[in-house]
């Protein structure tokens, strides 16, 4: 029922692990977190809820839940001296390579957190990440206005403060839409694990070396900008922009995806492991339509979206490849109908994966797994002998 997978015993050494955190049927379209269904939980808990089920593998009473929060906001003052760092970067820098620098800074103000061996030491470290990751998130946007930099308000909620930090002006009065509030909550939880993808395995062999956790997140967060893997969900932006400005015509795009000879791919199309339905996708779809009604915005680019699906998905090539939207095809319409920028986009789904890699950080460190170290069939030059270069 669980569709475990037999390893064959040298599997340590082929990349692969076994995990607790987050089941995948790629054929079926399932995805569960601990047991539990991403649509229950999209539902039905909050993002805070969910960190805690994907670190701790249950969810959390109502006092586990109070004591999670209150140590997090104890956390959450960053060092002034990080906002030095900030200001290294030129405005034209992408967030993305910020927050993985301002994630690996954070080492330094933290030297404690290298090589955390109690369990005790490492709630410290998650904690501290959990706080300090969504400030971080909020100043690259900040830094790119050139605006305030704001700590988070710790009177409102984990993503009500996130957005405050990101939008708020001048005044304290600033409120975010309670629309935004929840639909940026299902968004996060829709993205807070997905078993060993790209980003996630890279935090998995670096926390392997025991880097500390931090340094792990910061690699996490450089493997998720590419726009093959989290990065994807600006390209979606991109493309479909791009399909506007060339008159809506989506047959061109799809020839072009479709061209060999053509370096272009459908962006929030395909998937390592799907080869159904993403269920995050189609959670988003209707997301998109119900967030957009709600906040009174007519976006053409969704309708864009939803005649590039429905050509894509008639169409042989697709269809036989088994390519269907992915998580990141609508997700960047709703973070466009909330006033967030398009090089933020990643940014977000940055936030929404953290819980994610500290669970499979944790495992790992927990489960005290040697380190990281997959093998290779070597297919170079057999030996031979040096040649002196007047004889080359
Ligand atoms: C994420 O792993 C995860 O779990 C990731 C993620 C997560 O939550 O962490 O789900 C988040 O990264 C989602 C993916 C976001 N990326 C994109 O949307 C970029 C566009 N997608 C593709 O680049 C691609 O589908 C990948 C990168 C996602 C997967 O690439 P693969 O493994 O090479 O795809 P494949 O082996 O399934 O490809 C099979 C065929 C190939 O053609 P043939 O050689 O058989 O002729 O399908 C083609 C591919 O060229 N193909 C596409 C395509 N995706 C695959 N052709 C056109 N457009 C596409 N999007």
């Amino acid at each position: 029922e669980t569709g475990a997978i037999t390893l064959d015993p040298g599997y340590k050494n082929t990349g692969s692990c076994e995990s607790a955190i987050t089941f995948l049927d790629g054929e079926e379209g399932i995805l569960r977190y601990r047991g539990y269904s991403i649509e229950e939980l999209a539902e039905k808990a909050d993002f805070l809820e969910v960190a805690y089920l994907l670190i701790f593998g249950e969810l959390p009473n109502k006092i586990q839940l109070q004591k999670f929060n209150t140590d997090i906001l104890d956390q959450s003052i960053v060092n002034e001296d990080m906002k030095t760092v900030l200001h290294g970067f030129p405005d034209s820098a992408h967030p993305m390579g910020v927050l993985s620098s301002l994630t690996s800074a954070l080492t330094a103000f933290n030297p404690k957190s290298v090589n955390v061996e109690s369990e005790e030491d490492m709630y410290k470290a998650i904690v501290k990440i959990l706080a300090k990751f969504p400030v971080l998130a909020a100043w690259t946007l900040r830094k790119k206005n050139n605006q305030t930099l704001f700590n988070k308000d710790t009177n409102i909620g984990y993503v009500e403060s996130l957005l405050k930090m990101m939008f708020q002006e001048g005044s304290k009065n600033y409120k975010p839409n309670k629309v935004v509030v929840n639909a940026l909550d299902k968004l996060l939880i829709l993205h807070a694990d997905h078993e060993q993808n790209c980003s996630t395995s890279t935090v998995r062999i670096v926390g392997s070396s025991h880097a500390g956790l931090f340094a792990s997140i910061s690699a996490g967060v450089s493997a998720l900008w590419g726009p093959l893997h989290g990065g994807a969900n600006q390209a979606v932006i991109e493309m479909l922009e791009e399909i506007k400005a060339d008159g809506g015509d989506t047959s061109k795009f799809i020839a072009k995806a479709k061209d060999k000879d053509d370096p272009f791919r459908l962006m929030g199309f395909g998937h390592r492991v799907y080869k159904n339905f993403d269920p995050r996708a189609k959670i988003i779809k209707k997301a998109a339509d119900e967030v957009l009604g709600q906040l009174g915005v007519e976006d053409p680019i969704l309708e864009i979206a939803k005649g590039l699906e429905k050509a894509a998905l008639e169409d042989q090539y697709f269809i036989d490849r088994k390519l269907y939207p992915n998580v990141d095809f609508y997700s960047g319409i709703i973070y466009r109908a909330m006033g967030i920028p398009t090089e933020m986009f990643t940014v977000m789904f940055a936030v929404g994966r953290l819980p994610g890699w500290i669970a499979q950080w944790r495992e790992m460190r927990l489960r005290k797994e040697p380190i990281g170290r997959p093998r290779q069939v070597y297919i170079g030059e057999t030996h031979r002998k040096f040649k002196e270069i007047e004889n080359r």
